[in-house]
């Protein structure tokens, strides 16, 4: 689909250095948009950055940790102090806290600091990427936030997945909420629901109804359409995209 609006507009992406976050980077500065990927990983941040302007794209990496306000806050100034305006947030940074802490207890036995990252990446990071962007969005008055839940957050999970799940389930409150808000300034917000998406070859093994995970690119397309004036009519809905992952018995 093309999306000749998205030219000129600037998408502020957490997580932006690597999977959904990344290639929705790459295709939103290949349809003209700037792109402002924030990301913790230096090295991950350059070489995309690298790429996306090697194919023509503008881009800002910033590197930005989003369980400190202080430094979110600076990523949304740097991106209007280049562009002019932040139009899209992607809260894309986030991750189940034991894989990403490398943690491979069960809840019971997790250690406090990786429930604590979880719960600072995931919910409290968010948070705060929306609180920066959303006053000059609705100031704008044109803005679209895309929060990330997980079908962990649906069915609930065993093992480490317990904050997780709170936390995923969390973003289908926040996208309402935010979308209540936004509503009288052009400001929409929707919850996107991934099931196992193949950023990582791990995502594989998880069961679905059509026999298989998602590749990146068919998150990244149904993003990038919420993102577009075609979905402006769409807000506060939260959208499972999980080959059938829930309907598996
Ligand atoms: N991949 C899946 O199968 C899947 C399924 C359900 C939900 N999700 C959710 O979708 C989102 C994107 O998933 P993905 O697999 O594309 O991500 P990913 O694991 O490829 O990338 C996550 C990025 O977040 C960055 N990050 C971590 N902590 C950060 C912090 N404090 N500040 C800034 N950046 C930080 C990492 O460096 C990494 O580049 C996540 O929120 C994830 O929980 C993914």
């Amino acid at each position: 689909m093309d999306y000749p609006e998205f030219k000129g507009r600037t998408a502020m992406i957490t997580g932006g250095a690597s999977g959904m976050g990344l290639l929705s980077g790459k295709k939103l500065a290949e349809a003209g948009a700037n792109v402002v990927l924030c990301d913790v990983s230096k090295e991950k941040l350059e070489a995309a950055a690298e790429e996306i302007r090697a194919a023509g794209g503008s881009v800002l990496p910033l590197v930005v940790d989003i369980r400190h306000y202080a430094e979110v806050e600076q990523a949304e100034r740097k991106a209007v102090e280049t562009f002019g305006s932040v139009d899209i947030l992607l809260n894309c940074a986030g991750g189940m806290s034991g894989r990403c802490c490398n943690c491979y207890k069960s809840f019971e036995e997790l250690p406090i600091e990786v429930i604590d990252w979880g719960l600072d990446v995931n919910l409290r990071g968010a948070i705060y990427c929306c609180r920066a962007v959303l006053a000059g969005m609705m100031k704008r008055k044109r803005g679209v936030i895309i929060n990330f839940g997980s079908v962990t957050g649906e069915e609930g999970g065993g093992g480490a997945s317990l904050d997780y799940s709170a936390e995923k389930s969390a973003m289908r409150g926040m996208t309402k909420s935010l979308a209540i808000l936004g509503a009288p300034h052009n400001v929409r917000s929707c919850c996107v629901i991934p099931g196992p998406v193949l950023t990582r070859p791990g995502m594989a093994n998880m069961k679905t109804l059509l026999g298989r995970a998602a590749e990146t690119i068919e998150l990244v397309d149904f993003i990038l359409y919420l993102c577009s004036d075609k979905a402006a009519f769409i807000t506060g809905s939260a959208h499972v995209i999980d080959g059938g992952h829930l309907l598996v018995r």
